[in-house]
């Protein structure tokens, strides 16, 4: 099969790496020229584990290409990909499709035979068929279908999660543009993957339902979790308890200060405002969106207790900026909230992150940054543990507390216990939904 992929984001190249190592030919397309550049030089703009030694090796075997020119990927291509980003538009909260209709629009100028085109980014409900439309009016000649095939990789795991996924989910309209994807799929098929093809609109309320759905059992758990730290209980035990149920299932139950990253907040707010749109307020959802604004706040309070109600002159030493590890993501992260809070109480912030530092220094001001966890809490008056990088998982806690001025933990993603604070030394400790 011969594929175009339209957009090198995060999505778009972690998907045109992984085809291309199905064995499909595989031509990526971007507009900025410094992009094309660097993954010509076998340079990954992003940082996702295990991406570069995958997509060097596709290269290599001259299955996989990048390139500016769009007619060129386009002609001769069995499905076009589009890729590219759905910010949230400024003002009304929705999904901006400017850049999918302009794709769609381009692609049909420079198509000349039958061609499925298929939308990868999380696009809102009746989008494909727009896409539809807007082909059909630039190129009125032109055979092709739409398809829609959004993706549910994870940031940190996406070559795992696109390789071995719980199911591909594929809407379309003819049988001929089902045949299509699934031949693309088919290397998933011959092992046995679920794949669910449905309508165009189902495909695409799938997307949002799952993100949503996952979001909503994300901040559930941090509520039950605030309450916890109220009744004496540990989230961490309830959360076990709860998962097991196999109707609940035991992920994303883990308790933390709130979801971030490009696509929970996003989605979340684009289904709400479909929901408005079409006078079927998505209540849950909504809620899910104030929550989780609150827990991120929630933390601030948390930390201002533990520096006995100030900032002001304390030394605070935060670990992990992005919004989860694995990732030079800093979207929507936490951090976003929580630094700005200690810088402007008058915190001296040193911060250190295995990859966000580069977007860090940009999106954070104020804040000092080192590369070592041990610096940073040297003569700290607090560590606030706020992303579980493995690189942060085992600290010699003893070493940090001694190095410390006073020696005070805030470990938001619990991936210590008041046990082992307190055989370190700590003279104060606060994680999430247990008490102490
Ligand atoms: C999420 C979905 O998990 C993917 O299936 C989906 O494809 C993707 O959005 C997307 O729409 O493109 P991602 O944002 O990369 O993936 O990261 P997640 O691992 O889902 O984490 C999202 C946020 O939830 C992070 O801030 C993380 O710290 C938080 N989280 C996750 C928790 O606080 N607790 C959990 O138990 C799980």
């Amino acid at each position: 099969m011969k594929i175009a992929m339209i957009g090198t984001g995060y999505v778009g190249l972690v998907s045109g790496v992984c085809f291309s190592d199905f064995g499909h030919e595989v031509v990526c397309v971007d507009k900025d020229p410094r992009k094309i550049e660097r993954l010509e030089n076998g340079e990954v703009p992003i940082f996702e584990p295990g991406l570069d030694l995958l997509m060097n090796k596709n290269v290599e075997a001259g299955r996989l290409t990048f390139t500016m020119d769009l007619e060129k990927a386009v002609t001769g291509a069995d499905a076009v990909f589009i890729a590219v980003g759905t910010p949230t538009r400024r003002g009304d909260g929705h999904a901006d499709l400017t850049y999918v209709m302009a794709a769609a629009e381009e692609i049909a100028r420079v198509a000349k035979e039958y061609v499925v085109i298929v939308t990868k980014s999380t696009v809102p409900v009746g989008t494909n068929r727009q896409v539809g439309e807007v082909v059909k009016k630039a190129n009125p000649s032109l055979d092709f279908d739409v398809a829609s095939n959004p993706e549910f990789l994870r940031e940190g795991a996406a070559i795992d999660d696109f390789m071995k996924p719980d199911r591909v989910v594929v809407g379309v309209q003819t049988d001929r543009a089902a045949e299509v994807m699934a031949d693309i799929y088919r290397p998933l098929y011959l092992r046995d993957f679920p794949i669910v093809t449905t309508d165009l609109e189902s495909a695409e309320m799938i997307k949002y339902a799952a993100n949503a759905f996952l979001a909503t059992k994300i901040t559930f758990i941090n509520e039950i979790a605030a309450l916890c730290e109220k009744v004496g209980a540990d989230v961490k035990q309830v959360s076990k308890g709860v998962g097991m149920d196999n109707r609940i299932g035991n992920k994303f139950l883990h308790a933390g200060p709130g979801y971030g990253g490009s696509c929970f907040p996003k989605d979340t707010k684009a289904l709400a405002r479909i929901g408005q749109e079409h006078a079927v307020p998505m209540q849950i959802t909504e809620t899910v969106i104030k929550v989780n604004e609150e827990i991120k706040r929630r933390m601030i309070d948390k930390l201002l207790d533990l520096c006995g109600g100030s900032f002001n002159g304390k030394t605070v030493a935060v670990l992990g900026v992005t919004f989860k590890p694995n990732t030079d993501d800093m979207r929507d992260a936490p951090s976003l909230t929580i630094v700005p809070a200690l810088v402007g109480g008058g915190a001296k912030v040193k911060a250190c992150d295995p990859q966000g530092r580069h977007e860090g220094e940009a999106l954070l001001p104020g804040v000092t940054w080192v590369e070592d966890p041990y610096e940073s809490a040297d003569k700290a008056d607090l560590v606030v543990v706020l992303t579980e990088w493995n690189e942060f998982r085992a600290l010699d806690l003893k070493r940090i507390a001694e190095s410390m001025t006073t020696a005070r933990l805030a470990d938001l993603r619990n991936v210590y216990s008041p046990t082992d604070a307190e055989r370190a030394g700590f003279v104060a400790y606060e994680s999430i939904g247990r008490e102490g």
